[in-house]
């Protein structure tokens, strides 16, 4: 048993999703999340920098006295793969296997989808271990990098015209390919998973990496008996390196419950 709370990272309002599954699935854990809403887009960054950020975040949250680390973010988790949890004293998951896991399980005809930030495609990451864990499968892959700004301007209702335009286009990408599984592979893009279920007709597995890292992280807390053993609703803290005010405000129209204490940090205290 292990009563301290559950680390959380992304680079913004992405890791939310994970963040809203842990609150169902771990409903007495105490989460803290780290949101680097000050440097949010990683994914058109270098991986260089995005490796030098996800250290700092990372850093901060080892620093909070977390159990473990649960990487809410593809980009970061593609960029630093394997070596996630390198050098950390405690464990590290991202959202790249079990992601994957849950795509080869839900594929009938084989044919899978990923759309993404644009450093996670670069990277190959998903097709990778796609291949790794099922080599039949034909992978096509998709680079979005307007999603992101979206989602974090709080254009994300279904009906969001804007938006809609905009997923039309990346989508089109998957015309003949005849897949039949979608793997949003950013965790921002859940929080567009609605729009993008009514475009492609409701016809597709859409796999929601965020919510399958917070599957991820309870297995992991599970094989080293490390749950919380607290009979009550944990709490939740925040920790953003940009404005407080307008990630508890989407943040609260996300995850359907207040963000009342959200805390702003330097990036050059980080
Ligand atoms: N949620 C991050 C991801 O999963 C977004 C990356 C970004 O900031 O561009 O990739």
């Amino acid at each position: 048993m292990d009563n301290r709370p559950i680390g959380v990272f992304d680079s913004g309002l992405g890791g939310l999703t994970a963040v809203r599954e842990l609150r169902r699935i771990l409903p007495g854990e105490d989460i803290i999340f780290f949101g680097d809403t000050g440097r949010v887009p990683y994914g058109s960054r270098s991986p260089h920098i995005i490796k030098e950020y996800a250290k700092q975040c990372m850093d901060f949250l080892e620093k909070q006295d977390v159990k473990m680390i649960l990487v809410a973010c593809g980009t970061v988790s593609s960029v630093l793969g394997e070596k996630i949890g390198e050098g950390r004293k405690i464990p590290c998951i991202g959202v790249l296997e079990p992601t994957v896991k849950a795509a080869v399980s839900a594929t009938k005809n084989k044919n899978i989808g990923l759309i993404a930030t644009m450093a996670t495609v670069a990277s190959g990451s998903y097709e990778k271990l796609t291949a790794k864990l099922m080599p039949e499968a034909n992978f096509t892959g998709k680079g979005c990098p307007l999603f992101v700004p979206l989602v974090e301007n709080g254009y994300f209702a279904s009906d969001c015209e804007v938006t809609r335009l905009v997923a039309k286009d990346y989508l089109s990408a998957f015309e003949g390919k005849d897949i039949d599984t979608l793997i949003l592979g950013c965790t921002h893009y859940p929080l567009l998973y609605n729009l993008i279920d009514s475009i492609t007709e409701y016809k597709l597995n859409l796999i929601d990496s965020g919510k399958e890292a917070a599957l991820g992280a309870k297995a992991l807390l599970e094989e080293r008996d490390m749950l919380s053993g607290w009979r009550k609703i944990g709490g939740m803290k925040f920790f953003v390196t940009d404005k407080e005010e307008g990630f508890a405000k989407l943040g609260k129209e996300f995850l359907g419950e207040e963000l009342s204490d959200v805390t702003r940090v330097e990036i050059e205290e980080l």
